[in-house]
């Protein structure tokens, strides 16, 4: 049977047995990392709260946060979603990881008044976290630029708890026209899926029930663009950002997470 294909290069199966070694994982991650930490040192990183701030709302919306959630932001950025979480349930734990030291510091400062949320440095693809451990594992804008997508998704995985749920959500995808080119713009090699993709990436990854949706933007357009930036801008928000959610399974437990991930990694967390 032919295996999935994600994007221009990769299969499923190909990303899954990525022959790439950590070395270059890691080594490519560091470009990443740059790119952010300039992004605060310049200026940019105040302005993803006001971009992505109005989806996360509607995101949010879909997800019942109970008063013991205990969340990771993945690509948390600057860690303004961490802040408007704990706005709704004052009584929910957040936990945001990036890889650029720069954005953790800043998210650091930012919520140093909270006392139930922290951050941390570290990569989707190697989440410094105890498994079973998340009732949410959330990102916003930050998946299509994990160096290894698919040992993400196995990693927000081990960390979710069983009956735990993941919720991505990321304007460059495949259907939507009006973000290619980031990766031009931005000079980093992303990952641009279809919706499809990223579904059967996660459910490979062995969460159930995984489905997507597009949310669309209704926040006003910030003034001072060209004609055609508005266009593309307001085409972009009409489109909607890809949404992917998905549950692990409450009654396979430990079990099936043991089935997926080497029991050997991690032992040091236990
Ligand atoms: C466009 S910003 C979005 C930040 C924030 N989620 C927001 O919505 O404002 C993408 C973030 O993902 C982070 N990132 C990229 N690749 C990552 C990875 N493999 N693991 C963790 N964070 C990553 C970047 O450093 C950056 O801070």
């Amino acid at each position: 049977m032919p295996s999935t294909r994600l994007g221009d290069n990769w299969t499923l199966d190909e990303m899954r047995q990525s022959e790439q070694s950590d070395r270059d994982r890691v080594s490519s991650e560091q470009a990443v990392a740059e790119t952010f930490d300039r992004w605060v040192t310049d200026g940019m990183a105040a302005g993803m709260e006001r971009r992505h701030r109005r989806l996360a709302e509607r995101m949010l919306d879909r997800v019942a946060i109970s008063t013991n959630g205990c969340l990771l932001d993945v690509g948390c950025g600057n860690g303004w979603l961490a802040r408007l979480i704990v706005d709704r349930v004052p009584e929910a734990a957040v936990v945001g990881i990036d890889v650029s030291r720069e954005m953790v510091h800043q998210a650091r400062l930012d919520c140093a008044d909270l006392a139930s949320v922290m951050f941390a440095p570290g990569a989707a693809e190697e989440i410094p976290w105890a498994e079973e451990y998340f009732t949410h594992v959330m990102s916003i804008e930050s998946a299509y630029y994990w160096r290894d997508p698919a040992k993400a998704a196995l990693e927000i995985f081990r960390v979710s708890k069983p009956g735990g749920t993941f919720h991505i959500l990321i304007n460059y995808y495949e259907e939507n026209r009006f973000s290619a080119g980031w990766d031009t713009e931005t000079g980093l090699t992303l990952h641009r899926l279809s919706a499809a993709d990223w579904v059967a990436l996660f459910a490979t990854a062995g969460f159930e029930e995984v489905i997507s949706d597009q949310i669309p933007d209704d926040s006003p357009i910030s003034p001072g663009k060209s004609p055609e930036a508005k266009a593309r801008r307001q085409g972009l928000q009409d489109i909607g950002a890809l949404y992917v959610t998905g549950r692990r399974s409450k009654a396979k437990g430990s079990a099936d997470l043991q089935a997926r991930v080497d029991p050997g990694l991690f032992r040091i967390l236990r």
